[in-house]
C-alpha cells in the first residue's frame, strides 16, 4: 500500500511543474500559471542550479518548479501565516532545526533567508512522497489546530509552513532545505549558496534586498 501511495505522490509532481497555488491547496489549483525562466531538461537532469522569478508570486501562494527531478516549493508567506509560527514550536519534533536538513544560513523559525520567504524540497521525510499545501489558517480534518502547512496524504504526516515536520506522525525530520540565494529583489538561484560575505548569510532578513546580494 505505501508503495502505491508514494507512486501517487510522485506521478502528483510530475503533472504539477510551474503551477501557482494559492492557500487552500488543492481547491485552488486553477490560478493562472507563473512563466518562470526554466532549464532544459538536459540542464535540469544534470543538477544545474535553477533561477526562478517570483515577482508574480503573492502573499500567502506558492509556486513550484523542479531542481534535480524533485518538487521546490517556494511559499510567499503572509503576515498572518507568519505569526503563527513560533507559536508552533511545543508541538514540533526539532522546532530549532538541529538536524542537519537546511543550510546553516536557513537554521531559524523561517528556515529561511528571507523572512516571508519558504524554499524547500516538498518530499516528505517518512518514505518520500510529495505533500501537499494547505496554505490556510483554519482547522482542517487532519487537524483542528491547523495554521497553515503541508499535510501528506501517503501516512498522515503533517509540516509547519516553515516544513518542520510535528510531533507524533510517521515522518522522522524537518522537509530538506536545499542550497539557494536570492540573485535579486525578485529572483532566486536554487542550488547555489550565497556568495561569501553575503548578507545573505546572516538570515532571516526582513523586508527587500535593496538590489544588492551577491
Ligand atoms: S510518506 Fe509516509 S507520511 Fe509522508
Amino acid at each position: 500500500m505505501a508503495d502505491e501511495s508514494i507512486n501517487k505522490g510522485r506521478r502528483r509532481f510530475l503533472t504539477a511543474s510551474t503551477a501557482v497555488i494559492g492557500a487552500g491547496g488543492l481547491a485552488l489549483t486553477a490560478l493562472p500559471f507563473v512563466k518562470t525562466w526554466l532549464p532544459s531538461a538536459r540542464a535540469e537532469a544534470a543538477g544545474a542550479p535553477v533561477k526562478v522569478d517570483v515577482s508574480k508570486l503573492e502573499r500567502g501562494q506558492r509556486l513550484r518548479v523542479g531542481w534535480q527531478k524533485k518538487p521546490v516549493d517556494i511559499v510567499n508567506r503572509s503576515a498572518d501565516q507568519l505569526k503563527w509560527l513560533k507559536a508552533q514550536d511545543p508541538r514540533l519534533r526539532d522546532p530549532d532545526s538541529r538536524e542537519p536538513q537546511q543550510p546553516k544560513y536557513c537554521q531559524n523559525t523561517y528556515r529561511a533567508i528571507r523572512k516571508e520567504w519558504l524554499v524547500f524540497i516538498d518530499i516528505c521525510t517518512h518514505l518520500g512522497c510529495v505533500p501537499d499545501f494547505y496554505g490556510e489558517v483554519k482547522p482542517e480534518p487532519f487537524d483542528p489546530q491547523w495554521k497553515g502547512g503541508y499535510y501528506c496524504p501517503c501516512h498522515h504526516s503533517r509540516y509547519d509552513l516553515s516544513a518542520r515536520v510535528y510531533q507524533g506522525v510517521p515522518a522522522p525530520l524537518n522537509m530538506v532545505v536545499m542550497p539557494y540565494h536570492w540573485v535579486d529583489d525578485t529572483h532566486i538561484l536554487i542550488g547555489v549558496d550565497p556568495p561569501a560575505g553575503s548578507p545573505q548569510l546572516k538570515g532571516p532578513l526582513e523586508g527587500p534586498l535593496k538590489g544588492a546580494t551577491a
